[in-house]
């Protein structure tokens, strides 16, 4: 089957953010289902205690017990006086991705690449896309994921801050975000990029957040950053394929695999037209199923 192999796929469903300086919440993370935990040194941290915060991170990062969780750090935006410092700590305490805030163009991410030149390959950058500016350059932040030794591999979106620097106002429907929303999906897949759809504020409104969720995932989203845990689960329900879905793509990758299918790029199924592309979308759907546990 000449499925085109890319790069490792993960479920990113759910990343819950949490204050880098609430010990607490560090701790409660090893025991939450999120697919991703995001300690953040950046605004959920007072500026008296970010060294503090630092400090507490990068021994829970050293401490491990995050099972199979990826461990990302948001750092504080390139141009603060924190930033280098979070970059160096980090790196060497070995967490999977730093998250880097405020990326307005190319060259505020180059930065911290720049400061991770001699980290282990390993250690990922991930993008918060959250200002005006960013929007109309998003395309050629992505194309950063495509440069030798890249490190960029997931976006996420600071809807709240885009929210703030356009003076949008926001409805239930989304409507003044569909445009920022699709501009950072169609850059994040030409690149072949994971997103990561903003947070929902009222941590208390479920189904409203699970509304939201759904509207995410038709946006083309991979999954939802989350401020509380009782998110996780209603992420995590949105964003894995069905059952249905996950049972249809490993009848079509076990049809390609048929020796009569050797070498085609188009065959027929159940009366219907199945193309390579298929095959390739239901890779990714049993793969996500089966590293979520929901096969
Ligand atoms: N990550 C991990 N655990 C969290 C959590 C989070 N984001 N939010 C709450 N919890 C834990 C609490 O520690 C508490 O656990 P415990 O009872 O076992 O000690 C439990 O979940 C219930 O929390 P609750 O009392 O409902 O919330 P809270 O009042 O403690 O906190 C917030 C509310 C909004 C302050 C908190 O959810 C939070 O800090 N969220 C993330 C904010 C953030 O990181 N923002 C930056 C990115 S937008
Ligand atoms: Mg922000």
């Amino acid at each position: 089957m000449e499925i085109q192999e890319t790069r490792e796929i993960r479920p990113r469903r759910s990343a819950l953010y949490m204050p880098g300086s609430n010990a607490r919440a560090l701790e409660k993370a090893k025991t939450l289902d999120a697919d991703v935990v995001v300690f953040d040194l950046e605004d959920a941290v007072a500026p008296e205690v970010k060294a503090d915060a630092r400090q507490q991170v990068a021994a829970a990062v050293r401490g491990g017990g995050y099972g199979r969780r990826e461990v990302v750090v948001r750092i504080n935006a390139s141009d603060t006086e924190w930033a280098e410092a979070d970059v160096a700590v980090m790196a060497e305490a070995g967490c999977d991705a730093l998250l880097v805030p405020k990326v307005s163009k190319p060259e505020d991410l180059a930065v911290v690449e720049g400061w991770l030149a001699g980290a282990a390959p390993s250690i990922k950058l991930w993008a918060m896309i959250e200002t005006p500016l960013a929007i109309l350059n998003v395309a050629q932040i992505a194309a950063m994921a495509a440069a030798p030794g890249g490190r960029l591999s997931c976006f996420a979106v600071g809807t709240n801050d885009l929210v703030k620097d356009t003076r949008a106002e926001m409805d239930a429907a989304r409507t003044p975000a569909l445009y920022w929303l699709s501009a950072i999906v169609t850059a994040a897949r030409a690149y072949d990029i994971d997103v990561l759809d903003g947070v929902y504020n009222n941590f208390k409104d479920i189904e409203g957040f699970e509304r939201e969720c759904a509207h995410g995932r038709m946006m083309g989203m991979d999954g939802k950053t989350l401020i509380h845990p009782t998110q996780i689960a209603g992420a995590n329900t949105v964003f894995s394929p069905g059952a249905e879905e996950v049972a249809w793509a490993r009848r079509v990758l076990a049809a390609f695999e048929e020796p009569e299918n050797q070498g085609k790029g188009v065959i027929k199924m159940d009366g219907q037209m199945v193309e390579l592309l298929h095959a390739e979308m239901a890779k990714r759907t049993v793969a996500i199923a089966d590293a979520a546990g929901n096969s």
